[in-house]
C-alpha cells in the first residue's frame, strides 16, 4: 500500500519531468538547428543567373551565395557550394537548363570542366562524367547530382536551383536533411 507521502513526491516528480520536457525540447531543437542547416545545405531557389548568359550546351559553373550560421553566429552572404549549368538545345525546350551540384558523388571534390569542354572531371580521384551527368567511368557510385530549375516568366529568364546536397558513396542519390 502506498503512503500519502509517497504518492505525493511520485506525482511531484511526474510533473517535474513533464516541465523540463516541454522546457527542454525547445532548448535543444534551438541548439541543434544551426548544425542542420549547416549540414543540409538548407534547401531552397537561389537565382544563379540569366538564361541568356548560357550557350547551348556549354557548361557554366556559378557559385552559389547564401548566409550562413555556423553554430550560433550568422555571417554574411559567402559562397557556400557551385552549380553547373548547362542550356539544351531546342527553341522553347520543355527542360532549357539543366543543374548539376559541383560536389562529386564519390567523396565531395569539386567537379571540373575538362579542358576542351566535352565532359566533366573530377580531379581527386579521376570521376569522369558526359555533359548530362552519367558516368564515363567507374569511379563515382552514381551520375553527378541534378538539382531542381525554376525559371522565371521574362523575357530573358530568370535561372534559379534549388540547392541540396547528397549523401557521398552511395548509389542512391539521398538529400542530407
Ligand atoms: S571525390 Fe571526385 S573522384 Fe573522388
Amino acid at each position: 500500500m502506498i503512503s500519502r507521502r509517497d504518492l505525493y513526491r511520485y506525482l511531484t516528480m511526474g510533473l517535474g519531468g513533464a516541465i523540463g520536457f516541454v522546457l527542454g525540447a525547445p532548448g535543444i531543437a534551438y541548439l541543434l538547428d544551426p548544425i542542420l542547416r549547416r549540414v543540409s545545405g538548407g534547401g531552397g531557389f537561389v537565382p544563379l543567373a540569366r538564361l541568356g548568359e548560357l550557350e547551348v550546351g556549354v557548361p557554366r559553373s556559378f557559385p552559389v551565395i547564401r548566409a550562413r550560421r555556423d553554430a550560433w553566429v550568422k555571417y554574411p552572404p559567402e559562397p557556400i557550394g557551385s552549380v553547373w549549368l548547362v542550356r539544351q538545345p531546342g527553341e522553347g525546350a520543355k527542360t532549357p537548363v539543366v543543374a548539376f551540384t559541383s560536389e562529386c558523388p564519390h567523396l565531395g571534390c569539386a567537379i571540373n570542366l575538362e579542358a576542351d569542354g566535352k565532359a566533366f572531371l573530377c580531379p581527386c580521384h579521376t570521376s569522369k562524367f558526359a555533359l548530362d551527368g552519367k558516368p564515363m567511368n567507374p569511379v563515382p557510385p552514381r551520375g553527378m547530382d541534378s538539382l531542381e530549375v525554376k525559371l522565371s516568366s521574362d523575357s530573358d529568364p530568370k535561372i534559379s536551383v534549388r540547392f541540396e546536397r547528397f549523401r557521398t558513396m552511395s548509389r542512391e542519390k539521398t538529400p542530407l536533411v
